[in-house]
């Protein structure tokens, strides 16, 4: 089964489409990087595919389940169980520790407090942040701070991470190490991954490369 299948998916706002027919699969665990000109519709996409927002046409299955028949609630279980994304900014919550924004993901769950504890030192150990477990994020430079996004996305223990410029907003050697921190968790944990970027170093972390134009994904390119 396919972690994430996209089917002719169009999306409009106005009149004019945003998407104009997308298809893509991703099979369990594997990286796909998805680049391509401003305003080319790459955030729109990651959007339907995370459950944000809705297309106007087309199918979007995840581990084999099409979002078409989720009410809202089903929605938001979905974001929180199966799918997380990863984004530019980090939305961190900023009133929260390291530790407590890892975790908020799982309270939401109905994770018992004992497992949530546990999980959050796996998860702080896996994303090199031990010794920042009690900072605020307005503590933390901006890798620490994706570091933290990293491992709460991680927390639900999700099938399909989604991650929208994760290195745009850092400088390139900590980006480069964001990549590494990616490629870790996606091969530790099995979770495939749909990576929007501008920056080319992406491609060595994934698989393929998929480029989008106009609402359209024209080609891919295979790295290995
Ligand atoms: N909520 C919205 N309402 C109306 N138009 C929108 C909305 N969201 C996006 N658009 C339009 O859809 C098009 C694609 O936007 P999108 O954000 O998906 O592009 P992108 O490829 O992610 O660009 P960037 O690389 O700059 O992030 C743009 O023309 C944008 O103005
Ligand atoms: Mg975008």
């Amino acid at each position: 089964m396919k972690a994430l299948q996209v089917s002719r998916v169009i999306k409009k706002y106005d009149s004019d489409p945003v998407l104009r027919g997308v298809s893509l699969s991703l099979n369990p665990g594997e990286r796909a990087a998805l680049m391509g000109p401003s305003g080319s519709g790459k955030s729109t996409l990651l959007n339907c595919i995370g459950g944000i927002d809705r297309p106007d046409e087309g199918v979007i299955e995840i581990g084999g389940q099409s979002l078409a028949g989720l009410d809202e609630d089903a929605l938001c279980r979905l974001r929180r169980e199966t799918v997380s994304t990863v984004f530019q900014f980090f939305h961190l919550l900023p009133t929260l520790t390291v530790s407590e924004n890892i975790e908020f993901p799982m309270q939401l769950n109905g994770v018992g407090p004992r497992e949530r504890a546990e999980r959050v030192y796996d998860l702080i150990q896996e994303v090199g942040l031990s010794h920042r477990s009690g900072a605020l994020p307005h503590e933390l430079s901006g890798g620490e701070m994706q570091r933290v996004a990293i491992a709460r996305a991680l927390a639900n223990r999700p099938r399909l991470i989604l991650a929208d410029e994760p290195t745009g907003n850092l400088d390139s050697a900590t980006g480069e190490a964001i990549l590494d921190l990616l490629e870790a968790v996606s091969e530790k944990n099995g979770v495939a991954m749909l990576v929007v970027t501008h920056s080319p170093q992406v491609t060595r972390i994934c698989r393929r490369t998929l480029e989008m134009k106009d609402g359209r994904i024209l080609g891919q390119t295979d790295s290995e």
